[in-house]
C-alpha cells in the first residue's frame, strides 16, 4: 500500500498525494516576467500534491541569475496567474518560493539601479553565468545597512501579498542553498556587529523577523520555509556550531507553527551527510515537515512509513517526468534528465519530456 500516492492534508490544504515537486530554477522567465510556457510546464506537473515553484525574486536586488522570475510588479502578478490556474486545474496546490539571491549574483543579470546586497561585504567564491559575458566571478556585495534590511523585509512582505493576489496557496521562504537568508544565518557570510550578527540568536533575527512579518501579512498557515542544514552549496562551509544553530532554528520555527518546514539534505549530491540527530530535532519540533534530496519512490515510502517526514519532495525526477505520480503508481521506468537544457531559454528540455502512453 503506497502512502506516497494517497491523499493527505497540509494544514488547511487538501493534497491529492504526499508528493511535492521541489523548487527548481529553470531560467525561462525572459525579462523576469513569468509566461505561458512556464504555465504549461507547471500544468504538466500538476498531478503532484504540492508544487513549490522555482526561486522567485522578491525585488530587483534579488535577481542574481539570468532569466529568473520576480514577484514585485503587476506584470509579474498577471503572469503568475497563468501558472497558478494551470496547477489548480490539474489538482495541485502551488506555493511561490521567494528567493533573494543576495551575494550569489552578478550585476549583468540585474536590472539598472539594483544592488548586490549581503549581510557583510564578503564575496562568495565561485562564478556566475551571465548571458552577456558567460561565466564571471561573483562580486563583493555591499554590506546591508539597517535601512537596507528593513527595505528587504518589506520587499518579502509585498511579494508575499502579490503571491496571494496571483492565486498561490502560500509562499516558501528560501532559507537554504547559500542565498540571502542563509547568508544571514551562517557566521562565515555574516560578520555583522549589530543586532543581526554574532550569536545564533542574532544571526537568526533576519529570518525570524521575515517569518513573523510575512505571517502577519498573509497568515502563518500560508508560510513555509526551506532550510539546508549542513548544505555547503554557494560557498557555505561547515563550522563547529552548525548542529546547535539549526536546533535553535527548529525550536523557533516550531513555536511559530507555520504551514511547513522543508528540509533539504544535499548528501545524495555529494555534500556532507545531515546528521540523523538534526533531522530528529526537526521532527520533534515541527508538526508539518517536508523532506527533500535524492529521493526514490522506495526511500520516500520508507521515510513516510517511519514518520520521518509528512511529505516527500522530488526535484530532478519531476523535472524529467511530468507524470511522476502515474509512473510511480505503474512502477514504470523514468525518463532521464537532460542536464544541458536545465537553464536554457526555451521549450526544449522543458515542456517536451514524454508522458506514459
Ligand atoms: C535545475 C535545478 C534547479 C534548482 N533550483 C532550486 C531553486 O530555485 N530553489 C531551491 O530551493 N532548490 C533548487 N534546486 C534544488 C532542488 O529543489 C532539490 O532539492 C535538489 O535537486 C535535490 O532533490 P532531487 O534529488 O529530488 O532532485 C534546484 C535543483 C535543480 C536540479
Amino acid at each position: 500500500m503506497s502512502l506516497l500516492l494517497t491523499p493527505t492534508t497540509l494544514g488547511p490544504l487538501s493534497l491529492q498525494n504526499h508528493m511535492v515537486m521541489s523548487p527548481m530554477t529553470r531560467s525561462r522567465a525572459i525579462g523576469n516576467v513569468p509566461n505561458a510556457l512556464m504555465a504549461t510546464y507547471y500544468g504538466q506537473r500538476a498531478s503532484a500534491g504540492l508544487i513549490v515553484t522555482e526561486g522567485i525574486a522578491p525585488s530587483p536586488n534579488g535577481l542574481g541569475y539570468a532569466r529568473i522570475p520576480g514577484l514585485y510588479s503587476q506584470a509579474q502578478v498577471e503572469g503568475w496567474k497563468l501558472t497558478t490556474a494551470a496547477a489548480h486545474a490539474g489538482g495541485a496546490r502551488i506555493i511561490a518560493q521567494l528567493m533573494h539571491t543576495g551575494r550569489v549574483s552578478h550585476p549583468l543579470n540585474m536590472p539598472a539601479g539594483s544592488r548586490v546586497l549581503a549581510p557583510s561585504a564578503i564575496a562568495a567564491k565561485g562564478q556566475m553565468w551571465t548571458d552577456q559575458s558567460q561565466m564571471q566571478d561573483q562580486p563583493v556585495p555591499e554590506a546591508m545597512t539597517a535601512g537596507d534590511i528593513l527595505a528587504a523585509i518589506q520587499e518579502y512582505v509585498a511579494a508575499s501579498q502579490h503571491a496571494i493576489a496571483a492565486g498561490f496557496d502560500g509562499v516558501e521562504l528560501h532559507a537554504a542553498n547559500g542565498y540571502l537568508i542563509e547568508q544571514f544565518i551562517r557566521p562565515t557570510s555574516n560578520q555583522r556587529t549589530d543586532s543581526y550578527g554574532g550569536s545564533i540568536e542574532r544571526r537568526a533575527k533576519f529570518v525570524l523577523e521575515l517569518v513573523d512579518r510575512v505571517s502577519t501579512a498573509i497568515g502563518s498557515d500560508k508560510v513555509g520555509i526551506r532550510l539546508s542544514p549542513f548544505g555547503t552549496f554557494n560557498d557555505m562551509p561547515l563550522y563547529d556550531a552548525m548542529e546547535e544553530d539549526y536546533a535553535y532554528l527548529a525550536e523557533q520555527l516550531g513555536v511559530r507553527d507555520i504551514l511547513y518546514v522543508h528540509v533539504l539534505d544535499h548528501s545524495a549530491g555529494g555534500a556532507p551527510p545531515v546528521p540523523d540527530a538534526i533531522k530528529a530535532t526537526f521532527r520533534q519540533h515541527i508538526s508539518r515537515l517536508i523532506l527533500a534530496g535524492g529521493y526514490t519512490a522506495e526511500r520516500a515510502e520508507a521515510d513516510l512509513a517511519a514518520g520521518r517526514g509528512d511529505l516527500i519532495a522530488f526535484g530532478v525526477p519531476f523535472l524529467a517526468n511530468p507524470d511522476l505520480p502515474a509512473r510511480f503508481a505503474a512502477g514504470a521506468a523514468l525518463n532521464a534528465p537532460d542536464f544541458t537544457t536545465l537553464y536554457s531559454a526555451d521549450a526544449k528540455g522543458y515542456t517536451d519530456y514524454p508522458v506514459l502512453a
